[in-house]
């Protein structure tokens, strides 16, 4: 298939820029819905993504009403249990280490300073067992979003995909974005490929990726206040002339 490449003078930067710099993990949603045109919409729009040799290894499953709601119950429930028997966690492990086994500066600093500083807004303190859990289930609902992505990947690529489908689900972030929707990236749901692949139909050659909410942001919420900084350009820029 081939889709019409709107000429450079076209784009306009700031339009761009905005998209961009708009996105935020959005960890509230309204219950508008979204309809399966602008989704559509968006991933047409995303799978422009470049990929090495466009290889285009991204897989997309979209989860709408009883099929998001019945997931989002099993992976709830499943959480619930080993919050109850921490021992059964064993059984759900993610599929790829997304990160290090060992943490260093300065990426446990900012991994750090990110919980502290969305569990400080919400005023969950480490003790808050409770609130803590029922935080991190909100995962598990696709923060209250309409629309629950889910991601697959062949297993016989390679890392190099991996980087192509960030690219992909920054594309989808960012079209989401051009018609007034916010999303969250979720690797959260990693650990519990054993129940989302059978759920979405995905094949034994797959392997998940991750999940993502989309929806329209909550814009009362007080956890979508929370912005994230980011190291200047000239901390991890290096000029060579
Ligand atoms: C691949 C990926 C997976 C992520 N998984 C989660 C997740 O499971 N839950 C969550 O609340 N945020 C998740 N995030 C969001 C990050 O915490 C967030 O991108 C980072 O703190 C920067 O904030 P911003 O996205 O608001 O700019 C994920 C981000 C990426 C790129």
């Amino acid at each position: 298939m081939t889709t019409s490449i709107p000429n450079a003078s076209t784009v306009d930067a700031a339009a761009v820029d905005a998209a961009i710099t708009s996105r935020m993990s959005t960890r509230a949603f309204t219950q508008a819905p979204v309809s399966r045109e602008t989704i559509t919409d968006i991933l047409q729009v995303a799978s422009r993504a470049a990929s090495g040799t466009n290889t285009q290894p991204w897989r997309a499953y979209v989860l709408l009403g009883a099929s998001r709601d019945t997931l989002v119950a099993k992976v709830c429930a499943v959480h619930d249990a080993i919050r109850a028997n921490p021992t059964l966690a064993a059984d759900y492990r993610e599929e790829y280490a997304y990160y290090p086994e060992k943490w260093v500066s300065p990426y446990i600093d900012r991994r750090r300073e990110n919980g502290w500083g969305l569990y400080g807004l919400l005023d969950i303190g480490k003790a808050d067992k409770d609130k803590m859990h029922a935080q991190h289930q909100r995962n598990y609902r696709f923060f209250d979003a309409p629309v629950g992505l889910m991601f697959t990947i062949d297993r016989v690529l390679n890392s190099g995909s991996m980087v192509d489908y960030g690219m992909f689900l920054q594309s989808i972030m960012v079209a989401a974005r051009g018609r007034g929707l916010h999303t969250c990236p979720q690797a959260a749901w990693n650990g519990f490929s054993k129940i989302i692949l059978p759920h979405i139909g995905a094949g034994p050659g797959e392997m998940l990726v991750c999940g993502m909410a989309l929806g329209f942001a909550d814009e009362r919420a007080l956890v979508n206040t929370f912005h994230t900084p980011r190291v200047p350009v000239a901390d991890f820029t290096h000029w060579l002339d």
